[in-house]
């Protein structure tokens, strides 16, 4: 939530703020602003309403030229969508301008606080505050990193800051404390930004920022300390994608690209998994063999489709290494008291990494004594850095707010975390791990080959975009890929939709199917457990008869189904498990094409943020 930037090199500062602001809106586009010292001063401008009304007004009255800057774009908490609330804000002098990503939690005793010693506040921000807090500060410390640091101790929350001060045109100071910041390297010129793709067009080099650390940004590098004041240990990375990879590359939207990329991104996140051994490999695991075979319970926590992708990671790890499995919503994990110690193994599934329920959740397990796995998208994001053992997804970046590759990729690292612990337990022969991980390599292409057969799909969704609501029903993993059809469609077509489980129609929902309902089913492979596929048919019959009309998604060859379809989609024969895979593409496009008919903007849906780093 909230995306930020900072610069200081040769190039004008406004220009390279703006071009990152524009990578960022995913993270919230509620409004934006800039804010550059020159001339003596600090000159900023600020709207409400996504970027393209910053840039107009920066257009129309263009701030005086300076190499030194920060900017923001937001997702409101405190205070709604209005200039005022807009970010950059500046003390009363309008000497120091601060950016904010968070909540800082004491701002109502420190609100009264400043306004006792005459502050004039002008916005409803928890923000705002902060710019004031610095101006005094400052005036004692004479220095913004000092100030920041001792602002910093007085707060409370969550919070990414950068600030600037008129009196230090070459520096921009940050400070992170549960929420993304990282640096940028480039030559003869830094940047600071909530994700690294605001600067990726400038420099692939980037340093991670740990917990309660304050970073001072010069032209020629960067000092970083703790809170404390204390010089701090921090790590330099490569980024591994370029620039191109954070642009919509002739597709209408991010997301259609995203889905696009999904053969790509299951392929990258397979890549090198099988070592020279012939044994499967993760990214980094400080989890030694025996504390591993030691795991008595896995527990799964995640947010969203991530938890969807953990619902289906439950049939796996289960299946593969007879572990009991639980998956649980992160927002919901720590609250309930649940029994963990040293031999639960926890999975925090997160794209961005810096998802703030799925962190609380792994903290509290790691406080617990439980070890944690992450599987992530984000390298240097703080979920990774704060777990014991971490599985990269390759999926590159992810900037459409709907998640869609990033789901693909995060089953595949669910089902190689699975086939991991059955290694190390023994509990799957070598031979076995490899014919899955076999089967995996064949879904890049099982994909591309359904990309290849929407557009029947499309078509289907323009026609119904007129609709009030949409059920989509499934059995086994069919059932979390339900859901997942029904997320994507209230998240980008603002329409009621709700996934079920098929098994559950007759104690409920089958009340909601009257004529003409569209109802999507995901039906499981007649090969294998084929008494899954009897038992959904038997289903599909029992809402037919109430009026529905049929979405059936169908594996190639199930000539069962065929007569109570009123729209077939076939997907490609897959084992079971895998099936997910190729069952959630047909309902990715499905939910963009129908988004789109009603003239909704899919790449940055209504009221939502990409990351969501609050409570
Ligand atoms: O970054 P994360 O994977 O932790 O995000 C979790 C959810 O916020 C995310 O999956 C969200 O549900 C998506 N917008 C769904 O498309």
């Amino acid at each position: 939530m909230c995306g930020i930037v900072g610069y200081v090199g040769g190039q004008s500062a406004q220009d390279v703020v703006v071009a990152g602001l524009r990578r960022l809106e995913y993270r919230g586009y509620d409004s934006a602003g800039v804010a550059v010292p020159a001339d003596g001063g600090l000159a900023s401008a600020k709207k409400a309403g996504k970027l393209v009304n910053l840039e107009k007004e920066l257009k129309d009255r263009p701030l005086p030229a300076g190499n030194t800057g920060l900017g923001h774009t937001r997702w409101a908490t405190h205070g709604g969508p209005t200039d005022a609330n807009a970010h950059p804000h500046l003390d009363n002098a309008g000497r120091v301008a601060v950016v904010h990503n968070g909540i800082i939690e004491n701002f109502a005793v420190l609100r009264e606080e400043l306004t006792g010693r005459g502050h004039h506040l002008a916005s409803e921000t928890d923000t705002e505050v902060v710019a004031h807090l610095l101006a005094e500060a400052y005036s004692s410390a004479g220095e913004l990193a000092e100030a920041m640091r001792q602002v910093c101790r007085r707060l409370e929350g969550a919070f990414t800051l950068v600030a600037v001060h008129a009196d230090e045109p070459g520096t921009v100071v940050g400070a992170r404390r549960n929420s993304p910041l990282v640096v940028g390297v480039g030559d003869g010129e830094m940047f600071l930004a909530s994700d690294v793709a605001a600067f990726i067009a400038h420099t692939r080099s980037a340093i991670e920022l740990g917990q309660d650390q304050v970073v001072e940004l010069r032209r020629d590098g960067a000092t970083v300390t703790g809170f404390d004041g204390h010089p701090a240990g921090t790590r330099a990375y490569h980024v591994d994608w370029d620039a191109s990879a954070a642009e919509k590359g002739g597709y209408a939207s991010f997301m259609l690209k995203e889905i696009a990329d999904q053969p790509k991104a299951v392929a990258d996140t397979l890549l090198g998994r099988i070592g020279a051994s012939g044994a499967l490999r993760l990214d980094e695991v400080r989890i030694p063999p025996h504390e591993l075979r030691d795991v008595d319970k896995v527990v799964v926590v995640a947010c969203g489709t991530a938890f969807h992708a953990g619902m289906i990671a439950k049939y796996a790890i289960e299946h593969i290494t007879r572990l009991p499995c639980e998956t649980e919503l992160a927002s919901e994990f720590r609250y309930r008291d649940p029994i963990l110690d040293g031999r639960t193994l926890v999975v925090a599934i997160s794209q961005s990494g810096e998802t703030m329920d799925t962190l609380m959740a792994l903290r509290h397990a790691r406080e617990q004594g439980a070890r944690v796995l992450a599987i992530c998208n984000t390298n240097g994001s703080t979920i990774p850095r704060e777990s014991d053992a971490v599985l990269y997804t390759h999926a590159g970046p992810e900037v459409a707010v709907a998640s869609t590759k990033a789901f693909l990729t995060q089953l595949v690292a669910c089902y190689l975390v699975a086939l991991y612990l059955g290694q190390v337990r023994g509990t799957k022969w070598g031979d076995e791990i490899r014919t899955v991980v076999h089967q995996l390599s064949d879904i890049p292409r099982q994909v591309e080959a359904v990309l290849g057969t929407m557009e029947p799909v499309r078509e289907l969704a323009r026609t119904l975009a007129d609709r009030d609501t949409v059920l989509f029903v499934g059995r086994h993993v069919g059932y979390p890929v339900a859901l997942e059809g029904a997320l994507k469609l209230k998240e980008l077509a603002y329409m009621h939709a709700e996934g079920f489980a098929a098994g559950e129609l007759k104690h409920g929902p089958i009340a909601l199917v009257d004529e003409g309902l569209p109802v999507v089913v995901i039906v499981p492979s007649p090969r294998g457990r084929s008494v899954l596929h009897d038992k959904i048919v038997s289903n599909i019959q029992e809402i037919r008869a109430r009026g529905a009309r049929t979405v059936v998604i169908a594996e190639e060859g199930d000539e069962a189904v065929v007569p109570y379809a009123d729209h077939l989609v076939r997907i490609p024969a897959v084992p079971t498990l895998l099936q997910p895979l190729v069952a959630t593409v047909p309902l990715q496009v499905f939910a963009c094409e129908l988004a789109t008919a009603r003239g909704n903007e899919v790449d940055q849906p209504r009221n939502l943020a990409k990351s969501v780093t609050v409570e």
